[in-house]
């Protein structure tokens, strides 16, 4: 896939207008707080995927202002694409000029990954940033499945407040098996879809993560499931006593892991900071090698700040790595940038281009 234009009106401090990327490497250079991450964070909003920032919705239109706007136009499967964004009250999003229900059914037409020095998270954090990494990469390639975790999570929520209603009045049951129901069935199918895709991001991590080592380190990923091998259904019957006293639902995806080992070790509880930082980057390029399996191209590769994170070995292996697919690497260091000379550079200034 590739971007060829980014058109920006009181998106954040971001008005550009530039239609000359590269189709490889992008640098997108300037000192602090400019609109760097911001430009980002523009291509990164027509996957369709909430913000990899968080805060409120309403912060995407300019200080001061009440309408944003944002336009690319991208090529992918041969062909020619735009897609547009307006913030107002509500975010709508076009896709070749035809409005679509809600931004989330730009998944899969618009294709990239991203990297942020936050993602150390995926590693460091509890299993919540593991089970958001593998949702947002899964409804990145299978868009039916954004719907299915949406209609499991409301059933868990609906069976939670039943459980929680349950202490004070005993008749507030009736409606539990008809949810149960449905956070089984969902549930089987959110897990089934996790437990593969975790197989296809294992084929290609190793190779990648190997790499970025200097050969040292193997890695393996397994997915976690809170229940064990029994039936969904079976585990949240026989659970119910203990969730009403909890008043949370305690089994199902919404409680699974994705187990990180780094030759055998857990990298969350044994990992160096540099190790998880490379777990991160590892999973994240291994994530567009699954994407480019499944389209026949490569997503485009957003990176921020990450060279500044990563000594010269690891930096010229990615560099290498995403040779041949387009990029965007932001960076605010002189030195990087004059290493990084295959590029297109990019300036910004004040939210403009130079
Ligand atoms: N809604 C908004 N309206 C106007 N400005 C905003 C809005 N949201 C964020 N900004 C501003 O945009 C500026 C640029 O932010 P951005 O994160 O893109 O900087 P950056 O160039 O990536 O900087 P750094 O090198 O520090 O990462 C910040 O000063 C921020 O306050
Ligand atoms: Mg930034």
């Amino acid at each position: 896939m590739q971007i060829k234009s980014l058109y920006s009106k009181n998106f954040r401090n971001l008005d550009v207008n530039i239609d000359n990327f590269s189709d490889e490497m992008n640098i997108i250079c300037g000192e602090n707080a400019q609109g760097k991450t911001n430009l980002l964070e523009a291509l990164w909003l027509f996957t369709g995927a909430k913000s990899f920032r968080s805060g409120n919705e309403s912060n995407f239109i300019k200080f001061g202002e009440n309408k944003g706007i944002i336009k690319t136009e991208f090529i992918s499967g041969g062909v020619k694409n735009t897609a547009k964004m307006e913030f107002s009250e509500k975010r709508t999003a076009y896709f070749n000029d035809k409005a679509l229900q809600n931004p989330s059914k730009l998944a899969g037409k618009f294709n990239a990954v991203i990297f942020t020095p936050d993602d150390i998270s995926i590693v460091r954090d509890g299993p919540e940033k593991r089970r958001r990494f593998l949702d947002l990469n899964i409804g990145q390639i299978f868009p039916q499945y954004i719907e299915i975790l949406r209609d499991y999570l409301r059933a868990v929520k609906q069976r939670n407040e039943i459980i929680k209603n349950l202490r004070y009045d005993s008749t507030a049951g009736i409606m539990l098996d008809s949810f149960e129901e449905t956070i089984a069935e969902k549930g089987e199918i959110i897990k089934d879809y996790r437990r593969k895709y975790v197989l296809l991001l294992n084929d290609n991590l190793f190779s990648i993560y190997n790499g970025l080592s200097s050969g040292r380190e193997e890695i393996y990923l397994s997915y976690f499931e809170k229940n064990g091998e029994k039936p969904l259904i079976d585990t949240l019957i026989e659970k119910r006593k203990e969730d009403v006293f909890t008043g949370k639902t305690s089994v199902g995806p919404h409680r699974d892991d994705l187990d990180i080992r780094i030759n055998g070790i857990s990298a969350r509880s044994f990992g160096s900071q540099g190790q998880k930082r490379s777990v991160a980057l590892s999973l994240k390029l291994a994530s567009a090698e699954v994407i480019r399996g499944k389209t026949g191209e490569y997503p485009v590769c957003l990176l921020d700040d990450v060279m500044s994170e990563l000594d010269e070995k690891r930096q010229n292996y990615i560099l290498n790595h995403i040779s041949g697919w387009q990029s965007f690497i932001t960076c605010c260091d002189e030195a990087t940038v004059s290493r990084l000379k295959r590029g297109k550079i990019i300036e910004i200034k004040n939210g403009e281009t130079v």
